[in-house]
Formats: C-alpha cells, sequence, structure tokens
C-alpha cells in the first residue's frame, strides 16, 4: 500500500492515474477509522479505479483545544485495517500540518447559504470555516471523481455539496448511510473515548431518535422535542446539548410541519466529555 506524507508526491501519482483516465475515488478521514469508514471505502472501490484515504487530524475545524489534542491517533492500526480491504487499490495521504497548511495555519472564512449557522455551526464556533478550508485544500491536492462522506455528519455532506457547487470543483459528492454498531450507537472514532459507562448509556441516543421519528408522525416538532428533552433529563450519564428537527434542505428548525418537505432530528450529547452526534430521517 502506498502511504504519502506530503503531497507533491502524491501528486505525480494522480498524474499517472489521471493520465491512464483511470476514476478516483476520495474517503476523507481524520484516522481512528471504524467500519463506518471502510464500508466508504468499499463503496469507493466498487465504483473507481483506486480510492485515496486521507487521514489528518485538521486542527482548524476543533473549537475545543483538549479534544483536539486527545483526538486519537493511530495511523499504524489505520494502515493495517485498511490493508484487509484492498492492499494495492487505496493510496494513503497522511500529510503534516505544515504539508497543508503551509506555516499559516488558519481557516478560509465560508458562507454557505446559511447551512454553517445551524446546529454544528451555531455550537462549534468556526468549525465548518475548518471544514470547508480542509475538505476544499484535500479536493485540490487529490482530485477525484468521486468523494464519500458518511450521512452521520449530515450536515457536513451538505455543506460540502454546497462548497462543491459554489466553487464549480469537478467532483460528484456521495452521502453513504450511518454505520451502527449492533446496539445502534452510531460509529465514530470518538466511540473509543467512551468509558465503559458511558459506552453502555450511548445507545439511548439512537434508540430515542427513532422513537421521536414514531412521535412525529402524530405530534409538532415543538412536542416532540420537549418529550426528548424530557428523556435525557432522566439520564445521569448524558447531557443533552440538543435536539432539533430540521429541514433537510435548508437545516433549519422546522416551525410548522408540510407533506411537502422532508425533515431529520438531529442530536448532540455529551457522554462524559466525549461529545456524540446522530441524527434521522424523519419522512
Ligand atoms: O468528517 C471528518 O472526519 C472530517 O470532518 C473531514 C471531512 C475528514 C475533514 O477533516
Amino acid at each position: 500500500m502506498k502511504i504519502f506524507h506530503n503531497k507533491s508526491e502524491l501528486s505525480h501519482l494522480i498524474d499517472d492515474f489521471k493520465a491512464n483516465n483511470s476514476t478516483i475515488g476520495f474517503v476523507p478521514t481524520m484516522g481512528a477509522l471504524h467500519d463506518g469508514h471502510l464500508s466508504l471505502v468499499e463503496k469507493g472501490l466498487s465504483e473507481n479505479a483506486i480510492v485515496v484515504v486521507s487521514i489528518f487530524v485538521n486542527p482548524t475545524q476543533f473549537d475545543n483545544q483538549e479534544d483536539l489534542v486527545k483526538y486519537p491517533r493511530t495511523l499504524e492500526t489505520d494502515v493495517k485495517l485498511l490493508k484487509t480491504v484492498s492492499n494495492d487499490k487505496i493510496v494513503v495521504y497522511a500529510p503534516t500540518v505544515e504539508d497543508i497548511y503551509e506555516g499559516k495555519v488558519q481557516s478560509q472564512s465560508f458562507k454557505f447559504d446559511g447551512l454553517e449557522n445551524e446546529m454544528e455551526g451555531a455550537f462549534r464556533d468556526g468549525h465548518f470555516d475548518g471544514v470547508g478550508t480542509i475538505v476544499k485544500r484535500l479536493f485540490e491536492i487529490v482530485r477525484p471523481n468521486r468523494a464519500y462522506f458518511g450521512e452521520k455528519d449530515f450536515q457536513q455532506l451538505q455543506i460540502i455539496k454546497k462548497l462543491v457547487e459554489l466553487y464549480h470543483i469537478p467532483v460528484e459528492v456521495i452521502g453513504c448511510p450511518i454505520h451502527r454498531a449492533e446496539d445502534g450507537l452510531a460509529m465514530s472514532s470518538r466511540n473509543t473515548r467512551l468509558t465503559a459507562d458511558h459506552r453502555i448509556a450511548a445507545p439511548f441516543i439512537y434508540k430515542t431518535l427513532n422513537s421521536a421519528k414514531t412521535k412525529f408522525g402524530t405530534k409538532s416538532a415543538k412536542k416532540v422535542t420537549e418529550w426528548v428533552e424530557k428523556q435525557f433529563s432522566k439520564q445521569p450519564l448524558l447531557e443533552l446539548e440538543y435536539f432539533i428537527i430540521a429541514d433537510t434542505e435548508t437545516l433549519k428548525p422546522v416551525k410548522r410541519k408540510s407533506t411537502k418537505k422532508t425533515y431529520r432530528a438531529f442530536i448532540a450529547v455529551y457522554a462524559g466529555d466525549i461529545r456524540l452526534i446522530d441524527n434521522i430521517a424523519l419522512n
């Protein structure tokens, strides 16, 4: 498996693939890979000649320094896992901060038609400027035909689709279903940092999302939200940061339901000091 830490070396390989008209799939990650990431890589391999997997803990998208410092960095294990999928059709790009930011670790400021102001944007200062900056940079370096993102970060997925539209980036952005553990917990690199007790408590998040979905069939968004807040107030190990039912397109909170629109429920929860997010389609 080819592993690059340097964009100019990767670029030569990409040039060769482009010269042969080989299609390039791209799975950007921050490492600590799990089955969710592997399913994106597998989908990428089924649709492209090769898949580039970037592994880079992007400093500019963290609003919390402690979270950045403690974010798991497990390159060796990540590479081993990727080899179980394919040894010759996956290329790893694991750059240094310097290779990406060239001495200026700063994000660009973006407007994504207001998508950046909702939910994660409201609760994590500058997060989507950091995500926009790194994903745009990675798209310029990797020049993929298709890029794969998990729907767990649904808002991120919508924002990246908007980024591609606004900057006319020639890549197809493909959203992939959330990968869950058997007990329903959405897979996340952060799950490895949960204590045993928090790990046992965490599936309550998805269980509650499912009940909220059922309730949304007959009740208003306000009533469902109040119900969810009440359920979490009874959970000693989980602290609800937000539960929001939003329009799938605009991500704005729903005021009055319309049969012509689709909605999704979004949730962010602290399990100890680990922040978990999840979401579910409601109709
Ligand atoms: O979803 C992630 O892991 C990150 O936000 C991404 C897209 C790799 C950018 O750093």
